[in-house]
């Protein structure tokens, strides 16, 4: 049986009330509307007998039976006023018998209508998607209609996905026995089991889809890019197609991170040359076998000639050469190849005329292939040039890369945002990557429009996410950092939504619609990336924190390569005095960028090395704008804190202290960072901080 576990619907306290994510499904508080709402939704129909309408029958009776606080049964056709009809009508001749073929096609396969109708003389609701993913995400959509409390009578809702592959990215290695192998995870251990798979399916597996179905995400690769061949080892395969078969339920596809050299460590040969035809038959032979096990495999993610990883490059070969030869080798069963732009460092050794500065190396090697993937290739880029910090500009790939299907890589797991310690809520970061104009075809070339291809006309438009969820009951470590699991998924459905109305989405349908909660929860998410950037890393000061593992500790003396802090003043200067990287954006952005007086200040310390003693546009000095920077980072925890206090007696108990806890070590870190920062930053500047007055 499809639909939820038996964990996901059984109201709980703490750790399995989290458990439950934004699906909670609590019966409608208001009685008059409960009472509307059961005359509207009487009775699910859905016609078929795959496995994806086996999920949308059993979502529904289980969604709108909690919703309504009554079994809602499910019929074979509609027999009463008040009948919810899901379906597309290539499954469903209900579906089909309406005539709504033309409208729907425009909508595509994942895009869907909510309509009140009349079918059989009863007036029913029709949930009917272009093809079954689409009435699947209508299902929820319709779901999400009822939790938040909106009207069901005269429905006409039309929705379709702006990006066509939304995906997340596990970061899980491979170990047979041990699950604590998420680089980069602070949520516990990885949720695959390798060692009772395929025996075993973790009811979890499914919940995971679920949710990530809930908010349109239709991929996930399940591996680290770092990626280990064990992976596509034959004797794993079954293993990894359980999985497989539990996300096509839900309409999620499953992709797997590969090794470059998995012909040579798996196969023997001697190299993993491209172009060498032992190497393609190789690869053409193992992708047959994984299609053999997973018919609807989606492909591939690859990380070359970074960080260990092999690729290309060490056979003098390009990128897209190296893309394009697996890309060929998938394209007969339908697969892609998703190939990340994440490359610096030793491994670019072999080609001429990489610059010393780390962030221009990614554009240097990718702007010159533009035109040169073939076009089940999604090449994928970091939102930024470096890797994910607080803030940092948009990569400039976006824009300059038009002859190609260019997709953005973001990171929902908080590596250098807070791990599980602190709340970050990115969707207002990410949100400004995408409305951010790169001007490369005039104003209005927005990222947005880049990703979603509409810019340039490319079919295949990729927003992918490192994920943040792991073995924690809770999912994500952080119980508010399901909100940016759950953001993610809504920017990549579209990415043009606010995120204000994100986060008052995700907090009615979590918590609770008291208007107290609504305003207090959405509030501390939307100040919380800020206050965040506020006491680690102000103005765009570059990476500052330590080499270990966790991230979440300053070390400024150890990053001083990076933040540039000398004497005399701090920041990397990138202008085209410095290193020049201002130059890889189109001209007007660039220029904005050199200038120390257009330059963003949020932005300066990215772009320009400035002297301790420059006037801001505040009329501070940059340093003394920095120590109140940090001791208002930590009085901005402190309101955090006390908004979270004041929704005591609002939020269930459990819940209300498994975050304030949360926040008082937040409050801890962020004390640490003040006190680090400002004793490194006085000491080396040997300029005294002017005692804060507030
Ligand atoms: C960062 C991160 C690594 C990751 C890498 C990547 O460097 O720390 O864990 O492998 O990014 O994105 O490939």
């Amino acid at each position: 049986m499809n639909g939820p576990s038996d964990a996901a619907v059984s109201a709980g306290t703490g750790a399995e009330e989290w458990y439950r994510l934004w699906l909670r499904y609590v019966p409608v508080s208001d009685a008059g509307l409960r009472e509307a709402y059961r005359s509207h939704a009487a009775e699910v129909v859905v016609e078929g007998s795959t496995p994806i309408a086996a999920s949308m029958r059993d979502e529904l009776r289980a969604g709108l039976s909690g919703l309504l606080g009554v079994e809602v049964p499910v019929s074979a056709e509609p027999g009463r006023a008040g009948a919810v009809v899901a379906g597309c009508p290539a499954t469903s001749p209900l579906v089909a018998g309406l005539g709504w073929g033309d409208e729907l096609a425009k909508l595509g396969p994942e895009g869907f209508i909510i309509r009140s109708a009349r079918i059989n003389g009863h007036p029913v609701t029709v949930i009917a998607g272009g093809g079954e993913r689409g009435a699947l995400y209508g299902a929820f959509r319709y779901l999400r209609h009822l939790q938040l409390q909106d009207d069901l009578s005269s429905l006409e809702i039309k929705d379709q996905p702006r990006n066509n592959l939304r995906v997340l990215n596990h970061w899980d290695n491979w170990h047979p026995t041990r699950h604590d192998m998420v680089e980069r995870g602070y949520a516990g251990s990885t949720l695959w089991q390798w060692d009772e798979l395929p025996d075993t399916v973790d009811p979890r597996y499914r919940d995971y889809a679920r949710a990530n179905a809930s908010i349109g995400i239709n991929g996930s690769v399940i591996n680290n890019v770092s990626a280990h061949v064990e992976f596509i080892q034959s004797e794993n395969l079954p293993k990894i197609a359980a999985l497989a078969d539990v996300f096509r339920a839900y309409g999620i596809r499953l992709y797997l991170s590969v090794r470059y050299d998995s012909p040579m460590v798996l196969g023997g040969l001697e190299k993993s040359d491209p172009l060498d035809p032992s190497v393609q038959a190789w690869w053409r032979e193992k992708i047959a076998e994984i299609y053999g096990h997973i018919p609807d495999f989606g492909g591939f993610l690859v990380k070359g000639d970074c960080e260990g990883q092999p690729g290309p490059l060490s056979y003098g070969r390009s990128h897209a050469v190296g893309a394009n030869m697996l890309a060929d080798a998938l394209r007969p069963h339908g697969g892609i190849v998703m190939w990340r732009t994440f490359v610096y460092g030793k491994e670019l050794d072999r080609i001429g005329g990489i610059s010393e500065d780390r962030v221009k190396q990614g554009f240097e090697v990718f702007y010159p292939l533009d035109g040169e993937f073939a076009d089940n290739v999604v090449v994928q880029a970091k939102n930024g040039p470096l890797d994910f910090q607080v803030r940092e500009p948009v990569n400039p790939l976006f824009g300059q890369m038009p002859n190609t299907n260019l997709g953005i890589e973001v990171q929902i797991t908080q590596e250098y945002t807070g791990g599980n310690v602190a709340l970050c809520w990115l969707i207002p970061q990410w949100k400004e990557i995408f409305d951010f104009d790169t001007l490369a075809k005039g104003p209005g070339s927005t990222v947005r429009k880049v990703v979603e291809g509409s810019l340039d006309g490319h079919p295949l438009s990729l927003v992918a996410g490192v994920a943040n969820t792991g073995t924690d009951r809770n999912w994500t470590g952080h119980p508010l950092a399901q909100a940016n699991w759950y953001g993610f998924g809504r920017l990549a459905w579209d990415s043009s939504l606010e995120p204000h109305s994100i986060a008052d989405e995700w907090t009615r349908m979590t918590f609770s619609h008291d208007d107290k909660v609504v305003r207090g929860i959405t509030g501390i998410l939307l100040g919380s990336w800020r206050t965040y950037e506020q006491f680690t890393q102000p103005l765009g000061l570059n990476l500052m924190v330590e080499r270990a593992r966790c991230r979440l500790y300053p070390e400024p003396v150890f990053r001083e390569p990076f933040h540039g802090a000398t004497e005399t003043g701090v920041g990397r200067d990138r202008t085209r005095g410095g290193t020049g990287y201002v130059d890889q954006y189109p001209p007007p952005v660039a220029d904005r960028f050199n200038d120390l007086d257009t330059c963003p200040e949020e932005l300066l310390l990215w772009f320009h090395h400035v002297p301790y003693t420059h006037t801001l546009k505040s009329g501070e000095t940059l340093i003394q704008h920095m120590y109140a920077s940090y001791r208002g980072g930590v009085r901005g925890v402190g309101v955090l804190i006390a908004a979270w206090d004041a929704l005591q007696g609002h939020v269930d108990a459990q819940r209300h202290d498994d975050v304030r806890q949360k926040l008082q070590e937040q409050l801890k870190l962020a004390e640490h960072w003040r006190d680090t920062c400002i004793c490194y930053f006085s000491e080396k500047s040997g300029i005294p901080e002017i005692a804060d007055e507030q």
